[in-house]
Order: structure tokens, then sequence, then C-alpha cells
């Protein structure tokens, strides 16, 4: 903010979610879809999508405002990046991950209570196999985004050499379906919790991976991991987790991967002094609105945990923006 006084920017702030909640809309109705069959003036998008007219005359106009469509005399045609990223069926459509988003919104509006209560009304359980469909466009919503990031990933994490990784929280399996497939002679465990290990099954066996990757139902609170490995990754897990949790998290790494093996840990990650970057900061908000030990750590205060349980730091890397995660390389000690 300006040091100089000005309400622009608190103004601003105060009506940010206008542009989010129309985005959202926008996906619900599938109107970049409809818009990808062809130039429409409102009444024909309307028609497409079935929705009211005037309505979306409105809505059209306000997703123009923000660039995402363009007007061309009375019809409107996608822009460059709504038409790559907003239309269903394309492989780099970001559908499920910004519905996730609109699910999510509607706790950020009783954020207040939350701070005051410490209370969670969410229940992360419907994204994590009680909600049968919040579950899938849960799982499909870290996919999609998985195979955007994966790639910067698999830049950072390098497993040659090595022939067992536990993929803890692995989510849709990923990850380890790309490692798996660029790393001679590497199998993966993706071990989740059985709601979710039922669909990354689906989303490992349609990346053809599904020979070197078994996805396992496995409780990080309950569970031992089940089997020795030289490699296990622990990407976007602690940020769900207040540190007691998380050094309970690692020292179940550690007693099953031996000296010499290696722990990859790759999440949103706050500076040491835990004042920024805004990002990690709005980030670890966002988790504790959905989920009671929401929390982001510092590099400085996982270095501490990891050397407590037998891991030593070895390298730190940011990955290039837009993503925001920071990777955590380190070796198990003897
Ligand atoms: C944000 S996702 C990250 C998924 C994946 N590792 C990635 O980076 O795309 C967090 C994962 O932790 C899993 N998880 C949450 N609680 C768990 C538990 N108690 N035991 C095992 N996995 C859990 C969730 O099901 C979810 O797949």
């Amino acid at each position: 903010m300006s040091s100089r006084p000005d309400p622009n920017a608190i103004v601003a702030l105060a009506t940010a979610y206008w542009g989010s909640a129309t985005l959202i809309a926008a996906v619900r109705l599938k109107l970049f879809t409809h818009l990808a069959a062809g130039a429409a003036s409102p009444a024909e998008v309307a028609a497409r999508a079935g929705t009211d007219p005037v309505a979306t005359d409105a809505l059209l106009t306000a997703l123009a405002s923000v660039g995402l469509v363009r007007k061309e005399g009375e019809r409107y045609t996608n822009a460059a990046d709504a038409d790559l990223f907003l239309v269903e069926g394309r492989p780099s459509y970001l559908g499920p991950a910004l519905l996730y988003n609109g699910d999510v919104y509607p706790l950020w509006n009783r954020l207040d209570e939350v701070v005051r209560t410490g209370t969670v009304h969410a229940s992360p359980d419907q994204y994590l196999g009680e909600d049968a469909s919040r579950t899938r466009n849960f799982v499909y919503g870290m996919h999609h985004r998985a195979l955007g990031v994966g790639r910067a990933l698999a830049e950072v994490v390098d497993l040659t050499g090595r022939h067992r990784l536990a993929d803890v929280g692995g989510g849709p399996g990923t990850y380890s379906a790309m490692l798996a497939q660029r790393t001679p002679g590497l199998e993966a465990d993706v071990l989740d919790l059985p709601g979710v290990v039922a669909i990354s099954t689906e989303i490992v066996t349609q990346m053809g991976a599904a020979d070197r990757v078994r996805c396992l139902p496995f409780d990080y609170y309950r569970d031992a991991l089940p089997g020795q490995y030289d490699a296990a990754l622990i990407s976007g897990v602690l940020h769900r987790e207040q540190p007691p949790q998380v050094l309970e998290i690692m020292k179940k790494v550690a007693d099953a991967v031996p000296p010499g093996g290696v722990l990859y840990i790759s999440d949103v990650m706050l500076d040491d002094d835990r004042a920024g970057p805004q990002f990690a900061a709005m980030f670890a908000l966002n988790m504790r609105v959905l989920a009671h030990d929401g929390r982001c750590h510092s590099v400085a205060e996982q270095r501490e945990w990891l050397d407590a349980v037998g891991f030593t730091v070895t390298d730190v890397r940011h990955l290039p923006p837009p993503i925001h995660y920071t990777v955590i390389r380190a070796e198990r000690r003897s």
C-alpha cells in the first residue's frame, strides 16, 4: 500500500471478490466452453447455456471488463487465455481447480468467526472421501494443477538411481506417475486416504503408469508407511498440519527411509520471519478456514524438524512463477 493516505487500495481489496465470483460463475455455467463453439451475442450465449439473457449480458460485460472475453460488435468471443485454460476438454483446462476455489469461497465469508472462535465449520473430510462428487472435483483439480506444476517439479526432484518412492499424501498420483515415467527403474507408492486413492488409481491408469505406480490406502495419523523406501515425496500435505503433526509425519517417513535415502518436501512456505510472502500468508489463511490445523511453515522451521528426525537439508529451491512452491531436499543421516 502507498505511504500517502489513500483509500483506493482498501476499497479495491473490499471488492476484490467481485472478480473471483464472476470467474467462478462463468466456469460453473461453462460460458467459455459455449463461446468456444463460436462468437455469440448475449442472447445466443444464454440459449446455449440455458441461462437468463439479461443476466448473461451483465455477466459477459463483467467478463469483458476483466479481459476474459472480447466484445466484437454485439458478439463475444473468448480471450486467448480463457480459450486455453477455461474451455472444457482442452488439455490445459483449469476448471476443476477453479471450481474447488468456488466450493471454498463461502467459508472465507466466515473468516472473522473462525478467528474469533478458532473453530472451522467445514469438514475437510467432504473433499477427502465423504462426498463423492466433491472428492472427485478435488482430486481431479489437484491432478490438473499437478500436470502444470509437475514439469517444474521434475526439474528439481532428481530420483536417478532410486528404486522405491513413497509419495505421502500423494493425492491424484500425478507426480508419482510423471517421476516413474522419467526415472528408469523407479516404482512408486501413492499413499493417501481410501476415498482419494480410489480416484488416483483411475488417474494413474489413464496416465499409463499403473504398472509402476501403486495407489494404497494410508492414513498418516494412524499408519506406518507400508514398506521401506529409498526416496520419499511430501507434496502439498504439510500445510494441513500444525507443527506437532508435521514432526510425527516426518518421523514416520524417517522410519521408512534408511540412511542415504532422500526426502523432498514441496509446498507453499512462509519466509523464515513468517511475515510473508503475500501468497503464502493468504494460502495459510485459506487452509485455516478449510482445515482446523491448516498452517504454512517456514524453511527454517522444517529444517529444524527434519534435523530432529534424522534428515539433513541439502538443498532448497523455489519453483518458477506463477508456481508458489518451495522444494526442500533432505538426506537421511546414518
Ligand atoms: C493438497 S493435497 C496434495 C496432493 C499431492 N501430493 C499433490 O501435491 O498434488 C493433500 C493430500 O493429503 C491427503 N491427506 C489428508 N489427510 C491425510 C491423512 N490423514 N493421511 C494421508 N493423506 C492425507 C489428502 O487426501 C490430499 O490428497
